[in-house]
């Protein structure tokens, strides 16, 4: 399989692998951080991944590697039903690598490219609902809210409106079809940026979840980590990164006076249960985005559990929902 690992070294270092610690890689992919990971001697690890392609390379792990290394092809949100299955407790260490894999991109089946012809698919765990249900299906204004807040793409009720009118005509069934008729309605190619990129990015994000998993499995690495365990976390998109970001600093850091969310009795008793170890994202060296170019949208963040009790889930949800803009569908 070839997928170059982004930031490899930098995600595992941040996990301060030492002997006989619980490992999980929430985003197995092509198993890079996996292998890296499992170099340091009697460290345990499981593997994650929704993507059933990645089943043969994740076998063929397992072969080498167990029984330091097991494999579950599920959601990360499964996580601690996973934890449960496995018969592990607590554990020390969680790794995302919450992009797209190669495989998945460079695949015209997969249908997640405007650059390759392919069925409009988008889905990682090639079930559930697709690119093209959603696209043929939904209400032009829920694709604009859509287009808005998934993509950031501020054109979003014309290639709603786009959408809806070709499909009147036809069903919009591949992603040429979809990237030429964006194409026609927001106006040529500027510089690198294909009209498509945005729409594309927010239908990925729409069909698999992301902001919905990723959410999810924050508030779960809190629960499952044990004192001193690692959380680290290399995004791609900035609502990604933004979610990550203000969930570590609303658990590590008291909230400030003025926040809607903080009535003064919580702040006097807040508990950080999480501590920033590296107060800045981490990018990307420029040798690494040179020889590899996919990287250069990586952000890392990382983060140590403390030894304060998990939150409780509704306000961090209530922060989420600002997070990620949710709001403003309304
Ligand atoms: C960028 S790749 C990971 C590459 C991996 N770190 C490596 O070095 O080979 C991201 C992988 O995460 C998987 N993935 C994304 N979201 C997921 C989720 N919510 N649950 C499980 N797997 C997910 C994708 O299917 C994909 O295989």
């Amino acid at each position: 399989m070839s997928h170059v690992p982004v930031m490899l070294k930098e995600a595992v270092t941040a996990l301060d692998l030492i002997a006989g610690k619980r490992i999980v890689d929430c985003t197995f992919g092509a198993g890079g951080y996996s292998r890296e990971i499992l170099k340091t001697p009697d460290v345990f690890l499981l593997g994650l991944d929704r993507d059933p392609v990645v089943q043969v390379e994740a076998d063929r792990l397992v072969k080498t590697s167990s029984p330091r290394f097991s494999f579950y092809q599920t959601a990360f949100s499964n996580l601690e039903e996973v934890l449960q299955q496995h018969g592990w407790g607590k554990i020390d260490g969680i790794v995302l690598d919450v992009g797209v894999s190669s495989m998945q991109i460079d695949q015209n089946l997969r249908g997640f490219s405007f650059m390759r012809d392919g069925p409009l698919d988008m889905r990682m765990s090639q079930s559930g609902v697709s690119a093209a249900d959603v696209v043929n299906q939904l209400p032009e204004r829920e694709l604009s809210w859509i287009f808005k807040i998934l993509g950031e793409e501020k054109r979003s009720r014309r290639a709603a409106e786009a959408i809806g009118a070709r499909r009147e005509i036809e069903s919009i069934t591949s992603t040429g079809q979809l990237a030429q008729l964006l194409e026609q309605a927001l106006g040529p190619k500027k510089g690198r940026i294909h009209p498509a990129t945005k729409v594309f990015q927010a239908l990925r994000i729409y069909v698999n979840d992301e902001l919905g998993e990723l959410s999810r499995l924050l508030l779960a690495a809190e629960r499952v980590l044990s004192p001193s365990g690692r959380l680290v976390v290399v995004a791609f998109h900035s609502l990604e990164d933004r979610l990550v970001k203000n969930f570590l600093r609303l658990r590590s850091e008291a909230p400030s006076l003025g926040s809607r969310h903080a009535p003064v009795e919580e702040r006097s008793v807040f508990q950080a249960s999480f501590e920033l170890q590296q107060r800045k994202v981490m990018l990307p060296s420029d040798s690494e985005v040179t020889e590899n170019p996919r990287s250069r949208s990586a952000r890392l963040r990382w983060a140590s559990r403390t030894n304060a009790p998990a939150m409780s889930v509704v306000p961090v949800f209530a922060q989420m929902a600002d997070i990620t803009q949710l709001e403003a569908r309304s």
